[in-house]
């Protein structure tokens, strides 16, 4: 590996980044379009979920209430693990982190069980267990490679090696405003476990939707929920494009990969599902969840058919990312211009200037990393495919939103918290059981 903390300290700003992402805004544009986003917000009328996770007893009736829905339709051939494949709770030496889809990959062996993984055992395994699209897998792989990994190997530690790098590494991949992990700067640095309180609340929200389950609709308030959260409480909070996308991406994973079945086909993204696969066990004597290593639940079957990039954006610019605009992705975000063609081909066509501002390892590699990810970037998104991306320079945009990557908060200076939480996943814990409005650490 390549990494190191110097090199880490060193990078440069990510200031000016992704020129004309999406079609970024104006700041004046932009401010007006968040105000109009909060007035929308507060006329808005929101269901409270005190009177639900109020008490312990509450939320054993709560989570016993979601229990008992089954798939309608499945493929036997789809039932995991497969035969050879077998759980086995990680070491304390194996590299586990933020992305409970890849932890519980690696604890049934379709990954390396020491958390150390390379490009194509991630684009096999994730195909494998999960049914995610290889164009979805490349886009993110591309990401992790270029700024949590090292590009000679093509691998990354799941968690983080001795604390550096890897997929815990705050405003690269790993964003705030997670579905069930907390912010990097509130949570003094753990953003990687499974929070206790922000589980309770996702199963609020399920239990109050009419489906009792963790579908899109349920994530989506999860989201607006968390985004008003981290508005107040989190001066840090930087919403930079990439880790945006994959923070909203990760609400839609849930119900699209989690489910029983294949979600909008009969599956059911049902509490027995989502809970053993993200490792949240509820403890009735406290009413908290532990978080423990990630694993199927008996009988699951995984989706029938690929979940792919632009239904993942899709999904995540239409369901979720209206609930609660953080800053505007897009100008087109919340209209019905909004196209997730556009948004991937605008990081396909800025990857130029996004690469050397992210770079994790030699900082002297900004055009092998160009190359690289052009060339796992091009089969899958660019033109000759279906989504047809078109190669052609942006012009940079002065003007944009995202201009404090390197003041406290951003990608190139993560805000003061400790440091004691940034390794690898302990399990068999609670964490959070209380909302941190400010970081303890
Ligand atoms: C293909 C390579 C993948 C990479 C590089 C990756 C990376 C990540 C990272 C960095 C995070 C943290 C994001 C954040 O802070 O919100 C994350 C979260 C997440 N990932 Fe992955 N991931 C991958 C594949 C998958 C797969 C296959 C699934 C599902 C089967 C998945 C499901 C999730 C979910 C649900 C979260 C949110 C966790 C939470 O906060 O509750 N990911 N992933
Ligand atoms: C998934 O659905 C199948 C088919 O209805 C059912 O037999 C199985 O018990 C379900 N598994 C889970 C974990 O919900
Ligand atoms: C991925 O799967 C293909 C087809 O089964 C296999 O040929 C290839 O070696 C695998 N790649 C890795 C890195 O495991
Ligand atoms: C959507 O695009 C059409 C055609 O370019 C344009 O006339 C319209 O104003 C746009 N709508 C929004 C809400 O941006
Ligand atoms: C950039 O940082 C400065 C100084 O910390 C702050 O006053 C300003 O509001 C920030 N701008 C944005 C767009 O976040």
């Amino acid at each position: 590996m390549k990494i190191n903390q110097a090199a880490l300290l060193a990078l440069p700003a990510l200031s000016s980044a992704f020129p004309g992402m999406g079609g970024v805004a104006s700041k004046a544009e932009t401010e007006k379009f968040i105000r109009r986003q909060y007035e929308a917000e507060n006329l808005e009328k929101r269901q409270t979920l005190t009177t639900l996770t109020g008490t312990i007893a509450a939320l054993a009736s709560t989570v016993t209430g979601l229990l008992g829905s089954v798939a309608s339709s499945v493929d036997p051939s789809n039932l995991r693990p497969e035969r050879d494949f077998t759980y086995q709770a990680p070491a304390s030496t194996d590299s586990r982190g933020p992305c409970p889809g890849l932890n519980l990959l690696a604890n049934y062996n379709y990954l390396p069980r020491n958390g150390h993984v390379t490009f194509g055992q991630v684009i096999n395994a994730t195909s494998r267990g999960f049914n995610m699209g290889a164009d979805l897998a490349t886009v993110l792989l591309v990401f992790a490679i270029l700024t949590d990994g090292d590009i000679a190997t093509e691998s990354f530690y799941l968690g983080s090696l001795n604390g550096v790098g890897g997929l815990n590494r705050h405003s690269t991949v790993e964003a705030d405003v997670s579905p069930n992990r907390e912010d990097y700067y509130l949570g003094c640095g753990d953003n990687h476990h499974v929070s206790s309180r922000l589980f309770a609340q996702n199963v609020g929200y399920a239990y109050l939707s009419s489906s009792k389950q963790f579908d899109l609709g349920t994530m989506g308030n999860q989201y607006a929920a968390s985004a008003s959260f981290s508005k107040k409480y989190n001066p840090y909070l930087y919403y930079f494009p990439f880790p945006q996308i994959v923070s909203l991406g990760a609400f839609a994973f849930y119900p699209n990969f989690f489910s029983n079945g294949t979600y909008g086909a009969g599956g059911v993204a049902n509490y027995e599902s989502i809970s053993s696969i993200i490792g949240a066990k509820f403890i009735k004597s406290t009413g908290q969840f532990q978080y423990v290593p990630e694993q199927w639940p008996a009988y699951w079957y995984r989706r029938a058919t690929p979940y792919g990039a632009v239904q993942a954006l899709t999904d995540a610019l239409v369901s979720i990312y209206p609930k609660n605009i953080i800053v505007p992705l897009a100008s087109q975000a919340g209209t019905p211009n909004l196209s997730a063609r556009d948004l991937l081909c605008d990081i396909y066509q800025g990857i130029n200037s996004i690469t050397p501002l992210g770079l994790a390892g030699a900082l002297g590699a900004t055009a092998e990393g160009v190359t690289w990810a052009l060339s796992k970037l091009t089969p899958v998104i660019g033109a000759g495919t279906t989504l047809g991306c078109p190669l052609s320079t942006l012009s940079p945009n002065e003007n944009t939103f995202f201009t404090n990557a390197s003041s406290t908060g951003g990608p190139g200076k993560n805000p003061a918290s400790s440091t004691a939480h940034t390794g690898n996943n302990v399990y068999n814990k609670v964490y959070f059981p209380v909302a941190p409005v400010v970081p303890t650490c």
